[in-house]
């Protein structure tokens, strides 16, 4: 079982603009891309994302769009989406560990997807917790934005190839 951050990001190192906005990565997304992150999910057993990535699903999808438990980190009462969503807040080291072991535990075996954003990915790195970085680098540089990983992690490739308009980069984590 691995905890993967898998996540598009700019050529620039963004996942967002500054005002959440993922416009730039819908406009090269394609089949190739969408049929590569559905085979991925068949490996995944929990989610875990931030409150901001938690509030753009929210605005852009009708209904929850995850059968799967996700976690969402936050200090603030976010409405409720339907779906497995626990919120939940970890504010030390210890107290990220222990929501890392609950959440691998729900995963039951399979992978735990951090869905974003890069303060959590950064978070997990520096504590041991984070297997693999996951990017399809779209073709486009934002110059500003939310950033991909905010924080040093080594990272090694482990396998990169193209599909569609993105390169695409798998690292484990040292
Ligand atoms: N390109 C892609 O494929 C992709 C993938 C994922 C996300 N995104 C986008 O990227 C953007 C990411 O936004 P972001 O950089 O603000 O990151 P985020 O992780 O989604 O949200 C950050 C917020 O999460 C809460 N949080 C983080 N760590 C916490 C902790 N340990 N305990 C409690 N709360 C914690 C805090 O919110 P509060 O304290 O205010 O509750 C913090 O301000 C979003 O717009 C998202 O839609 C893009």
């Amino acid at each position: 079982m691995k905890t993967v951050y898998n996540t598009a990001t700019s050529l620039d190192g963004y996942i967002a603009t500054d005002d959440h906005s993922l416009e730039w990565l819908f406009a090269a997304e394609g089949d190739a891309a969408l049929e590569e992150h559905a085979e991925f999910m068949k490996g995944v057993g929990a989610m875990v994302m931030g409150a901001s990535t938690y509030e753009w699903t929210l605005r852009h999808e009708s209904s929850w769009p995850y059968d799967l438990p996700t976690w969402v980190l936050t200090h603030r009462e976010l409405p409720q989406a339907g779906g497995d969503v626990r919120l939940a807040a970890a504010d030390s080291d210890q107290a990220l560990r222990d929501l890392h072991r609950e959440i691998a535990r729900a995963a039951g075996g399979r992978d735990v997807w951090l869905v974003g954003g890069g303060g959590i990915a950064a978070d997990l790195a520096r504590l041991g917790l984070l297997d693999e970085v996951v990017v399809s680098i779209a073709p486009v540089t934002l110059g500003s934005g939310k950033p991909l990983l905010a924080g040093r992690a080594d990272l090694r490739v482990q396998d990169v190839h193209r599909s569609g308009d993105f390169a695409c980069i798998r690292y484990a984590v040292l």
